[in-house]
């Protein structure tokens, strides 16, 4: 039996004093359950919208390429300045300590290396994602790829279908494949199909116009870096996006290809949490 003992009645019941019902802080979320907004703000800092996503899941597709091919020794010294890590469910269960303490933002496609053109992608079973705690899903989606945009917008509604039963928020990932045009146009619909399918973070890249593709998208917008620019190039980068509407970076090559990565995902941070002009970021690059 329950303990009955000096059991008071209430008495604080704040009579005539309004309860608060707050609006969620981040673009196109408000009607989403608590869990995933849990989740989305854990990803996304609620003092300011915004995240600095450490992108390591390229050796899923690459292999070992410069910068990860020692996780261990290259990323983990990042990893506490991120605001959420981006890699693939091997790299997280061998090398990621789980007392990091920092979300995951998991990539949940496979099936394709560098040396074939795109393949029949799958999406992992989301009971995995669940075991691994993700704060959210990666999966990629190549609109306009003749043979591939069907499979892959199936994967990203099949993982959005998944997420929303287990709370999991999904980051549609738009692909950029040979013949698709990097402009403010394909970007658009690139990421605007993506949040019709139900994304709830959008992945893309910065081109001319960028506000554009920001601001018929639904959902927030973080960029992808790229391949590796000399450091002002990259905090030129980011801070055009911010400045566009985007709701922070998932960049990889240009912090851990940098000759000062941790010096760099600072500077990175400062520019979208701060607002850091690019010169003045370069200049922190340069003094840490
Ligand atoms: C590849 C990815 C990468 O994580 C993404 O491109 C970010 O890395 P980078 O800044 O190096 O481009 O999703 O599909």
């Amino acid at each position: 039996m329950a303990d009955l003992d000096d059991i008071r009645d209430g008495k604080n019941y704040g009579v005539g004093v309004q309860q608060k019902t707050e609006g969620f802080y981040l673009k196109g979320s408000n009607n989403l359950d608590w869990g995933m907004k849990d989740r989305l703000s854990r990803i996304f800092n609620p003092a300011t919208g915004r995240t600095v996503m450490l992108a390591f899941d390229h050796g899923f597709i690459m292999g070992p390429t410069s910068g990860v091919e020692r996780i261990d020794l290259s990323i983990l010294p990042l990893i506490e300045y991120a605001d959420c890590l981006m890699c693939a469910r091997g790299v997280l269960r061998s090398l990621v300590p789980p007392t990091s303490r920092k979300p995951v933002c998991l990539r949940s496609d496979a099936g394709t290396s560098i040396l074939t053109e795109l393949n029949n992608n799958v999406v992992i079973d989301i009971q995995d994602a669940v075991k691994l705690n993700a704060s959210a899903i990666a999966v990629m989606v190549a609109i306009g790829d003749h043979s591939y945009e069907a499979q892959t917008v199936a994967n990203l509604y099949q993982a959005v279908d998944a997420g929303q039963m287990s709370g999991i928020p999904v980051m549609g990932v738009t692909a950029v494949g040979k013949d698709m045009a990097r402009d403010a146009r394909y970007f658009s619909l690139a990421s605007r199909v993506c949040a019709e399918n139900g994304a709830n973070i959008v992945k893309t890249y910065y081109t001319e116009g960028f506000e554009k593709v920001v601001a018929c998208c639904p959902v927030p917008i973080v960029i992808a870096g790229g391949k590796k620019l000399p450091e002002l190039e990259a905090l030129e980068l980011a801070y055009m996006a911010i400045q566009s509407g985007a709701a922070g970076v998932d960049m990889g090559r240009n912090v851990f290809q940098s000759e000062k990565p941790a010096a760099m995902i600072q500077a990175v941070g400062a520019v979208v949490h701060k607002g850091l002009k690019p010169a003045d970021a370069f200049q922190m690059f340069n003094d840490l």
